[in-house]
């Protein structure tokens, strides 16, 4: 197959690196046994597992948002601070796993510190009150956290969350919380629970009831999304991209429209806060702890068709960067995680490789490209492009994003562009040319990312072979 990749000097906007964001949930082994195991021979000093943390630092991960999901809204953040000893041993409402409290907010933000993440919080909006909100945020900001984002609430549109109510009642707590919050801190941004899918029933009502009445109390509404290939059809699966772009679209829709009916000082911008492949590990009935301690739960096992699709996502959040402004990929550890521990072992899942080979290439520009090439028509997401790709400038680096989408042929690409490139810095790509090949404890290298050298640049342009199923992530050096 070839295919041409046209690429515009036109600008899409500035690709924000809290795209490149993750998630930490009190659930199942994401702490415990996960990033905090002081009984594992790996840990440190403070009981941190030093192989996870040099793991994640490859992944050069922005800014990480804790203590949930589900969980935050049964959690009390007091429980988890103070001397270790004092804390209450509980069961967490949402995942009913035994919650010791031994890791809280400031063993938290220590871990922020030593990977230089940025912390994102998301407080109780579920049985918690406005008020003990505004105390956690005092209690960080005053020990110069600094905390920047704060999330108001939890998937709070979700008849599972504990404390789910109507949107207009939920938009009223989340008023009253934004103003608490940012009185304490003019300076902290906040998002609103916007819709935890497309598919529940008050799709996009919930998201306008909800910024109308936040107004310019909101400087983000919340976007989350788990995909799965469910019907095994890998094809389908790959072009799920067309519907994540279609999400962002129509919630982006809803910020502009209400933005200018209730003439906002600041449109709302887009949080994709949790996203993510789960489909394997979601039978219910097991997704709880059965009041056990870091029982595992939700260990989604990862392949390479899982890994393209993690590309898929963003490439969508940088062909939106005008929007997309923050992003966490859900979650790290253990739990529907890039990494997977045991006591004495760590294990790079498929998603681990994608992830990493974008996230060191982030910033920059994104610019608009057309693709002039072959497509196929899906079951579900209708007619897709079997290239698959996002595009960004960084001072003189073209970073090029690609995936050829056909399981069985590969792709010849051209690349146009009007800028004079010089060379390739460097080129990566994940590939195997089965799409369930995944990495496991025994055989830990099946799908990782590898050089990638099948791209020339030439007197007329830069060309390459991308073979099927594979994502490569190259850095061009433009000639200035
Ligand atoms: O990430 C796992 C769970 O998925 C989160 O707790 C919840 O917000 C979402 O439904």
């Amino acid at each position: 197959m070839n295919a041409t990749l046209a690429i515009s000097q036109q600008p899409i906007g500035e690709v924000s690196p809290l795209i490149y964001g993750g998630f930490l949930e009190h659930m199942g082994r994401s702490i415990y046994e996960g990033v905090y195991d002081p009984d594992s021979p790996l840990a440190s000093q403070d009981g941190i597992r030093t192989d996870v943390v040099a793991a994640l630092a490859e992944l050069d991960i922005t800014m990480v948002r804790y203590p949930g999901g589900n969980f935050v809204s049964g959690y009390h953040w007091r429980d988890g601070v103070g001397p270790r000893e004092q804390r209450p041993t509980v069961e967490d409402q949402a995942w009913k796993c035994i919650e010791t409290n031994h890791f809280g907010t400031d063993e938290f933000m220590a871990l922020c510190r030593e990977l230089d993440w940025q912390p994102m919080i998301a407080v109780n909006l579920g049985s918690g009150t406005p008020q003990e909100a505004r105390e956690w945020l005092e209690y960080c900001n005053a020990a110069s956290y600094s905390v920047p984002i704060w999330c108001l609430g939890n998937e709070m549109d979700g008849s599972w969350q504990i404390g789910h109510v109507p949107a207009a009642q939920y938009a009223e707590r989340a008023c009253q919380t934004a103003k608490l919050l940012k009185d304490a801190d003019p300076s902290v941004e906040t998002v609103a629970c916007g819709s935890s899918d497309p598919i529940v029933k008050t799709y996009l009502e919930w998201d306008r009831t909800v910024l109308e009445c936040l107004g310019d109390l909101a400087d983000y509404i919340s976007l989350h999304r788990y995909v799965g290939n469910r019907e095994n059809d890998t094809a389908s699966f790959l072009g799920v991209t067309n519907s994540i772009d279609q999400q962002i679209e129509d919630v982006d829709a809803v910020c502009r429209d209400v933005a200018a009916r209730k003439q906002l000082k600041q449109r709302p911008f887009l949080c994709f806060d949790e996203w993510n492949v789960w489909y394997k590990s979601k039978e219910v009935g097991k997704m709880n702890g059965g009041g056990k301690f870091a029982q595992p739960i939700i260990e989604e096992v990862y392949n390479l068709e899982d890994a393209l699709v993690v590309a898929g996502f963003l490439m969508s959040f940088m062909r939106h960067a005008d929007v997309v402004k923050v992003a966490n990929l859900a979650q790290l550890v253990n739990v529907i995680a890039p990494l997977l521990t045991k006591k004495n072992a760590l294990l790079k899942q498929s998603i681990f490789y994608a992830f990493g080979m974008l996230s060191r290439r982030k910033g920059g520009t994104s610019l608009q490209t057309t693709v002039d090439g072959p497509s196929y028509q899906t079951e579900l997401y209708g007619e897709v492009s079997f290239l698959d790709r996002a595009v960004t400038l960084l001072g003189d680096k073209l970073n090029l994003f690609l995936t050829n989408r056909s399981c069985n042929d590969a792709l010849n690409l051209k690349v146009s562009t009007n800028l004079e490139i010089d060379s390739v810095a460097s080129a990566e790509i994940l590939h195997h040319e089965d799409p369930k090949a995944a990495n496991s404890f025994a055989n830990p290298n099946v799908v990782q990312a590898e050089t990638f050298s099948a791209i020339e640049v030439g007197t007329s342009g830069v060309s390459l072979t991308l073979p099927p199923l594979s994502l490569v992530a190259a850095t061009l050096n433009v000639a200035r």
